[in-house]
């Protein structure tokens, strides 16, 4: 089987972690590397592949098959739009852009081309999450009445080293839980409204150190998530899903979902549920959903997107899915500064 060729675009924190899901992948092949950074032609070296300082010089040699985009958020703009333009299909790291206009020129310019984007929300590429989301759909849960989302971690000095993760939109809302909102939008559907309050009370930088945020879905059930990175706890998905082995993994889970006829928590997967009548004061029971802990989100994504590029299926997180996430993150973020709570339209 022939190999489709990517080229990366940004190999930094994100960056190094696709080159080794490419390295793992049998569909994909290290096609270049494009950064900015001249030391990151190690890299290039590594790999025995060209390096270019900048995507132009890429687009007028030899072209890739496909291409990953992991430069920092205000240049996804450019470089996907500049790789759609040439036909060449993109993954592009989340969020999809740092703007709500930015990230609509990038879908215009996908539809325009004809040409995929992907975009890189990889817990969607979880096998427990399609367990759940099969559970969901096919009613094992009833009516889906609520939902409890936590994100709390401890990020440790050395993080903050980096001042601008001190600044406004480099905090737990925009790195971490921005997953969490794609991956609940994923399993319960879009959202009506949002409401959120944050808190530097603990650390005091300019950006939040936790945030509680609530939503109300189009379908009526309502969710509260909750994120936090002066915490020191095990329930956020990082600690619990075992995706990346630079987190310790725990047993426990982050996420539950409740319906009329039962409730589940992942990513310790459990199904809770009354055998016969369904009341408080009857036992509750739990069944352990079997699925093994899936720690390859990002090779999964990787060969998800050579099918794509191979017409033999569609972007499982489409631009409008990018779209969405970074609207609902945009009316988090107006939300806790006037109080109110946002429609999302
Ligand atoms: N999916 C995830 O879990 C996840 C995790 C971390 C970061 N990200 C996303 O990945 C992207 C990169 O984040 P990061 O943390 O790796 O950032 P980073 O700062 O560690 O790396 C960015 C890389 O891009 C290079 N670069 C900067 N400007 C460039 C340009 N104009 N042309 C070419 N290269 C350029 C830099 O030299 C650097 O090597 C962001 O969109 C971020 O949100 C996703």
């Amino acid at each position: 089987m022939k190999k489709i060729k990517i080229a990366l675009l940004g190999v930094g924190l994100m960056g190094k972690q696709h080159l080794k899901a490419i390295h793992s992948s049998k569909k994909a092949s290290l096609h270049s590397i494009v950064d900015i950074n001249q030391k990151s032609k190690k890299f290039a070296e590594k790999y025995k592949v060209p390096f270019y300082i900048k995507s132009s010089y890429l687009l007028k040699n030899n072209k890739p098959d496909a291409a990953i985009v992991a430069t920092p958020n205000q240049f996804h703009e450019k470089h996907t739009i500049n790789l759609l333009n040439n036909k060449i299909p993109v993954l592009l790291e989340k969020p999809i852009s740092d703007s709500i206009v930015k990230a609509k020129r990038i879908i215009d310019s996908s539809n325009k081309n004809k040409t995929h984007l992907l975009i890189g929300y990889h817990r969607r590429h979880n096998s427990i999450v399609s367990k759940i989301k099969n559970k969901i759909s096919k009613g094992q849960l009833g009516t889906i009445v609520s939902a409890n989302v936590m994100c709390w971690l401890y990020k440790n000095k050395e993080w903050f080293k980096e001042k601008w993760r001190t600044k406004k939109g480099a905090g737990p809302l925009g790195i971490n839980l921005v997953h969490d909102i794609d991956l609940i939008c994923y399993l319960l559907g879009p959202v009506k409204s949002v409401q959120a309050f944050t808190s530097n009370r603990i650390r005091k930088y300019e950006v939040e150190d936790t945030a509680v945020v609530n939503f109300i879905f189009k379908s009526g059930a309502l969710c509260t998530l909750s994120v936090s990175d002066t915490i020191v706890s095990p329930w956020s998905y990082e600690l619990t899903a075992g995706e990346n082995p630079a987190y310790p993994v725990t047993n426990q889970s982050s996420y539950f979902i409740g319906g009329t006829k039962g409730s589940v928590q992942f990513p310790n997967l459990k199904h809770w549920y009354n055998k016969g009548e369904r009341s408080w004061w009857k036992p509750i029971y739990n069944k352990n959903m079997d699925v093994k802990l899936s720690r390859f989100t990002l090779i999964n994504q990787i060969n998800h997107f050579c099918d794509v590029v191979i017409g033999k299926t569609k972007p499982k997180v489409t631009g409008s899915d990018g779209l969405i996430s970074l609207k609902i993150f945009d009316a988090i973020i107006k939300s806790s500064r006037l109080g109110n709570k946002m429609p999302i339209k």
